[in-house]
């Protein structure tokens, strides 16, 4: 009875405030305004609308983005507000943050980005998106990320972007000094020193060779597990549960690694995350970046000193003979315990769907999981380096997480401490790997090769 009288006044209101804000422009503009009969500012009251929080990224312009999709959802969608929560750039810290909420669970949180690794340790905490319609459309996305997303049966999360480590270069450097794009590692490494060395004879002592992600953090276990692929050393553990880490060409390529700390590149790369190695490219200050796609658009923004100058490849080559990348990327993964789990499934499936990765994909250079889209003649038109790296993308490295969940994220933190050990010379390389195999055994259970 109270409600329907209130229910009854809210109308009363709304329909007072359409007409006085209607006198004074375009009431479609400004939702949610509503006046008084003294012509007050009445905010809506909770209730009023579902409001649905969506956590996000914050890396390079992804919060931008999803600002923007979130626009776009609350001008088609009356009754729901979409709003975003940005999260830590680093995905360890990220994931400490939602386990905060998976603990409580609350409900504060109703869509969350997750990552690619997370789906089998975190299953529990999602709703099955296939119960909320997703059925019809995984068929759209790589199967390879739909597979990696259902955990028993279940649809953990809906493929929003896809990620692979890229090789960022300096097409103007490059040419300046006569080189061409490095292959292999050992390439790599005399280029960067050629470069480094006359950028700073020239006048900039802060120039590096190559920036990348050495910091004891979850991005350095995707650098290292691309040095290990490239080099013929495994993926740590073996897709089918065998801990291949302790061999001689995953420790050989390790400290490779470290003669770069201090040489081609800074002392301090060894605390460097995504955004640490994009800001020194980005000011104009390295020949090299390993980084994800993301790093194109803002190395193409207006103040970005390498706007223009440069250009993106496949990671070198070890002794593979081929470079490899590390498959990243995120989904959208509804709360168990969302109070509105239809309303924020139907979030996710807006965000994810064909013309939302399109816009992130030309504006972001986030990379589109639903494959049409590679053929979608606007997206091929503004980044056709879509194409000629569409097989970096599709042969990704994956990391462990399958094989070792829900243990994954203890297995790279055990990973990345070692490697991060060897790179800054607190243990050799040997004894690191060795050290590192027994852990893991400790940890998981799994046999060693
Ligand atoms: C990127 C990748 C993600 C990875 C992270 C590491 O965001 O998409 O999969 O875990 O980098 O820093």
């Amino acid at each position: 009875m109270l409600k329907s009288k209130w229910f009854f006044g809210l109308v009363l209101l709304l329909v007072l405030g359409m007409f006085f804000v209607g006198g004074c422009g375009n009431g479609a503009d400004l939702p949610g305004e509503v006046v008084d009969e003294n012509g007050e500012d009445v905010q809506p009251e909770d209730g009023d609308e579902i409001v649905i929080t969506v956590a996000a990224g914050a890396v390079g312009m992804e919060l931008e983005l999803t600002r923007a999709q979130a626009e776009r959802y609350n001008a088609a969608n009356e009754g729901v507000r979409v709003e975003v929560l940005d999260t830590p750039d680093m995905v360890d810290d990220r994931l400490g943050l939602y386990l905060q909420f998976f603990e409580a669970q609350s409900s504060e949180v109703d869509v969350y980005q997750i990552d690619v690794i997370w789906p089998g340790d975190l299953a529990e905490h999602f709703v099955d998106l296939n119960q909320y319609g997703a059925g019809a459309v995984t068929g759209e996305h790589f199967p390879a990320i739909v597979e990696n997303n259902t955990v028993d049966g279940k649809l953990v999360g809906i493929p929003w972007f896809t990620d692979a480590g890229l090789l960022y270069y300096r097409t103007d450097l490059l040419e300046k000094y006569d080189l061409a794009v490095p292959q292999t590692w050992d390439e790599l490494e005399e280029y960067a020193q050629i470069i480094q060395d006359g950028e700073r004879a020239d006048g900039n002592p802060d120039f590096q060779g190559f920036v990348w992600q050495g910091n004891s953090y979850e991005g350095l276990t995707c650098n290292a597990l691309e040095w290990l692929a490239s080099n013929d050393g495994g993926s740590v553990v073996s897709p089918e549960g065998v801990i291949t880490v302790n061999n001689p060409n995953a420790i050989e390529i390790v400290e490779k690694a470290a003669g770069w700390v201090g040489t081609i590149s800074p002392a301090g790369v060894t605390t460097f995350a995504e955004e640490d190695a994009r800001a020194v490219w980005h000011a104009g200050n390295a020949a090299f970046m390993r980084n994800w796609p993301y790093a194109y658009a803002t190395s193409m923004a207006d103040d970005s000193a390498v706007k223009d100058l440069f250009d993106v490849s496949a990671l070198p080559a070890g002794k593979s003979g081929a470079g490899a990348a590390t498959l990243g990327g995120w989904q959208l993964a509804v709360s168990a315990y969302s109070e509105h789990p239809e309303e924020a499934a139907d979030v996710a499936l807006f965000m994810a769907s064909y013309d939302e990765q399109k816009e992130r994909a030309i504006v972001g250079t986030m990379i589109p999981t639903i494959m049409s889209l590679y053929e979608d003649a606007d997206v091929m038109a503004a980044h056709a380096w879509f194409e000629s790296l569409y097989d970096v993308f599709i042969n990704a490295v994956a990391r462990p997480s399958t094989a070792t969940a829900p243990q994954y994220s203890a297995v790279s933190e055990l990973f990345y401490r070692a490697v991060h050990d060897v790179l800054t010379g607190s243990k050799n390389g040997a004894d690191a790997f060795e050290e590192l195999e027994l852990d893991l055994i400790d940890l998981t259970g799994l046999d060693a090769e």
